[in-house]
């Protein structure tokens, strides 16, 4: 698969450039990385004569053919590599590492201008600058990566204590809602792209789609979707102010480090609130209440006064936007993989949050998602007594109906390169089976879907 081949490569190179900026380039960390980027580049190189790589917008390009999903998976370190001046790159086999090195350092910034190398070259070809790909799957990558940008800039906005706006977040969530209500299977489906490496921000998109699709599902209004948007959009801000130290930390968490995490609903209201312009200050709110649960508990512990006492716990009215965002936040954290667990599938995800209806969710807004997503939620594998592995792409309107579906793995085993939807009843399930068990990503399958989505 030359998809894992440029996977392994970008790793390895954002990994290489990672450690010139912590700890020099000569460091063995970092020539061992440089020493895995060169093999990588190699094989994926394979018995070609050399290879093409560039980057036009948000999109990576191998060979002129794009790369739609890594291209949004590996967001951040294209950004970097872009600011580096690096448009295309040209790979000879066999790459050498000391050229290779020096590219990382160019993307850390350790060196200013391109060498000349023999086995790479940097801007030595003008990438054509073709008309955008046009299909939903495209456009909804694409403002998928524009809200990840305006998450960067507001987060280091917030971080070096200047002065910011909502605009940015505000604009991108509009162009979220649109290309969601354009093609809302699609959007769901484009919610299963995480991030190890950016796990907040790709979180935050993703919690941003759900709690959009859902407030559209029980009737909120489009301009009133947008400040929800805004919310869920940066709901975890405030983790800006948690360091990285603790976020990352694998294991169970000592007193001090759990006191600073629940610090980060408060910290991301603050920056909101800051932010926001007249009309906006709801999405601070959601920031404040999204891990106050439906019961009371959670944190941080609510007081409210209704004039005579003051009350807590139990009937504390949390804000509609913050009930319903926490379901979309909770769905999306069960089915991505972190440091301390594995990624949870769909069906499971639904299970926590309808055992917890009513407890620590709004059972209405669980109602409402489950209905949403459907049994098998989209992005769910399911093994056929056929042998074939399907994926479901878009939820029934009807529940007595099962969801669409494509084949994306044959009886033989092999990856289907154009899925199509396949009929398929209730008795020819075997069992669902892992995204990770398969190796294939649903937002994968979703850049090779016919275009309807
Ligand atoms: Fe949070």
């Amino acid at each position: 698969m030359i998809d894992q081949q440029i996977r392994a490569f970008a790793r390895s190179l954002r990994r290489a450039s990672g450690y010139v900026r912590l700890y020099g380039f000569q460091h063995p960390l970092c020539t061992d990385a440089v020493d895995e980027a060169a093999r990588a580049a190699t094989e994926l190189i394979g018995d070609r004569p050399g290879l093409l790589i560039g980057i036009v917008d948000d999109t990576l390009f191998i060979d002129g053919e794009p790369s739609g999903l890594i291209s949004l998976q590996f967001n951040g370190f294209l950004r970097e590599v872009l600011a580096a001046g690096i448009e295309t790159l040209i790979m000879t086999p066999p790459v050498d590492p000391d050229e290779l090195g020096q590219i990382a350092r160019l993307i850390a910034g350790d060196i200013d201008a391109a060498p000349i190398g023999r086995s790479l070259r940097v801007n030595a070809v003008d990438l054509v600058r073709g008309p955008h790909d046009g299909s939903p799957a495209a456009r909804l990558r694409r403002s998928y990566s524009h809200s990840l940008d305006a998450l960067r800039s507001f987060g280091s906005s917030v971080e070096s204590g200047s002065a910011a706006s909502l605009d940015e977040t505000a604009s991108v969530v509009k162009n979220l809602l649109e290309q969601s209500l354009a093609n809302p299977a699609a959007a769901l489906l484009l919610t299963t792209v995480k991030s190890h490496h950016e796990y907040t921000f790709y979180h935050s998109v993703n919690t941003s789609i759900l709690s959009l699709g859902l407030a559209g599902l029980v009737g909120i209004s489009e301009r009133d979707q947008v400040v929800l948007g805004i919310g869920a959009m940066l709901h975890d801000i405030g983790k800006i102010g948690v360091s990285r130290a603790v976020l990352q930390h694998p294991g169970r968490l000592d007193a001090a480090q759990w006191e600073e995490v629940r610090r980060h609903p408060q910290l991301g209201a603050e920056a909101i609130l800051a932010a926001a312009a007249p009309g906006e200050e709801l999405a601070a709110v959601v920031a404040f209440e999204h891990h106050a649960r439906f019961d009371g508990s959670g944190y941080p512990r609510l007081v409210y006064h209704d004039g005579t006492h003051h009350h807590h716990g139990p009937g504390h009215p949390l804000h509609f936007y913050s009930r319903l965002v926490a379901v979309a936040d909770t769905y999306d954290a069960i089915t991505t993989r972190r440091s301390y667990r594995r990624a949870e599938p769909p069906s499971r995800a639904l299970q926590v949050l309808v055992s917890e209806a009513g407890t620590s969710y709004d059972p209405d807004f669980v109602l409402a998602f489950a209905s949403m997503m459907g049994i098998y939620p989209p992005g769910s594998f399911l093994r056929l007594a056929s042998g074939e592995i399907v994926m479901v792409t878009r939820p029934s309107d009807d529940p007595t109906v099962l969801p669409t579906a494509v084949v994306v793995r044959d009886r033989a085993g092999s990856e289907v390169a154009a899925p199509e939807p396949v009929p398929y009843a209730d008795d020819d399930i075997v069992e669902q089976v892992a995204a990770s068990a398969l190796g294939i990503q649903p937002a994968q399958v979703l850049e090779r879907l016919p275009v309807d989505g």
